[in-house]
């Protein structure tokens, strides 16, 4: 008994010592390489997802230089920049700093339509005077140091679901939009699909995308390297399938970020720091 007593300060200071590092909260750079079988050379793009108007340094620097020393090709932004609860600043600040440096490209998220189910105005206007363009079941077909590639993006789902009247407006259901981007986009160049959701991977992989670029799920919140790869994320649940990382099914590939969310989150996040996902397509 009384051993056990001696051992109980040891056994905290283990604990501690292993938890303490997983709730590091800094930036880190993710990487990953996809084989494309169609390049000649290799094209990299940076993902930005579920920003939600974070703050990463004075003036956003530490993600814009970040961003700067990865020298990207494109740099694609998937959802939840902005944020229906917050101050729209450092959303602004981060835009200022990397548009007009990069062909920039934007879909919306899920927090971007949580405001009575529509976009708000000044998100957009925003994204419009920075030169960033958005893709709302929209396609672009881009050539970037000789590659050329499709560039497809789709509005978040809750464009239909949050506001009952609103279906999207002209570009159609989320499954509108990625059926009618799918058949513009068999024109025999490598496709890349930008949506903020990765639980619709099935149907990304039915429609024969090669690629698609997610975010939503934060990681799982909570992590356990090696063991558990995320706790829980929204619209997937607990032990999520997706909540971060690279992922086959079929000839389709999708590679979700965990997303820029900080001091936004009520649960810390816990291994599972803030991320740039940098994609090498080769
Ligand atoms: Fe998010």
């Amino acid at each position: 008994m009384a051993r056990g007593k001696r051992l109980l300060p040891w056994g905290g200071a283990v604990l501690a010592a292993l938890a303490l590092p997983g709730l590091y909260n800094g930036l880190t750079v993710r990487r990953y390489t996809v084989r494309t079988g169609r390049f000649t050379g290799p094209l990299r793009i940076a993902l930005v997802s579920d920003l939600h108007c974070c703050r990463h340094g004075r003036g956003e620097r530490r993600l814009i230089e970040a961003i700067h020393r990865e020298q990207p090709d494109l740099l694609l932004m998937a959802g939840d920049i902005f944020d229906h609860r917050r101050d729209i600043r450092n959303a602004d600040l981060f835009l200022r700093g990397v548009a007009g440096k990069y062909p920039c490209y934007y879909v919306t998220g899920n927090h971007e339509y949580w405001h009575k189910g529509k976009v708000l105005p000044g998100d957009m206007a925003l994204l419009a005077m920075r030169g960033v363009k958005r893709l709302s079941g929209e396609m672009e077909t881009v050539t970037l140091r000789g590659q050329t590639l499709n560039l497809c993006g789709v509005d978040d789902p809750d464009a239909s679901t949050v506001h009952p009247f609103y279906n999207g407006g002209d570009s159609g259901s989320f499954l509108q939009q990625l059926a009618r981007l799918r058949e513009q986009s068999r024109n025999g160049h490598y496709t890349v699909l930008l949506s903020h959701r990765p639980e619709w991977f099935r149907f990304y992989a039915y429609h024969g995308f090669d690629l698609a670029l997610c975010g939503h799920a934060h990681g799982g919140q909570w992590r356990i390297p090696g063991l558990l790869n995320g706790l829980y994320a929204p619209d997937q649940g607990l032990f999520p399938p997706y909540a971060g990382g690279k992922y086959q099914r079929g000839s389709t590939t999708m590679i979700v970020g965990r997303g820029l969310a900080r001091e936004n989150t009520r649960v810390p996040r816990f291994y599972d720091p803030p991320e740039l996902v940098m994609v090498e397509l080769i």
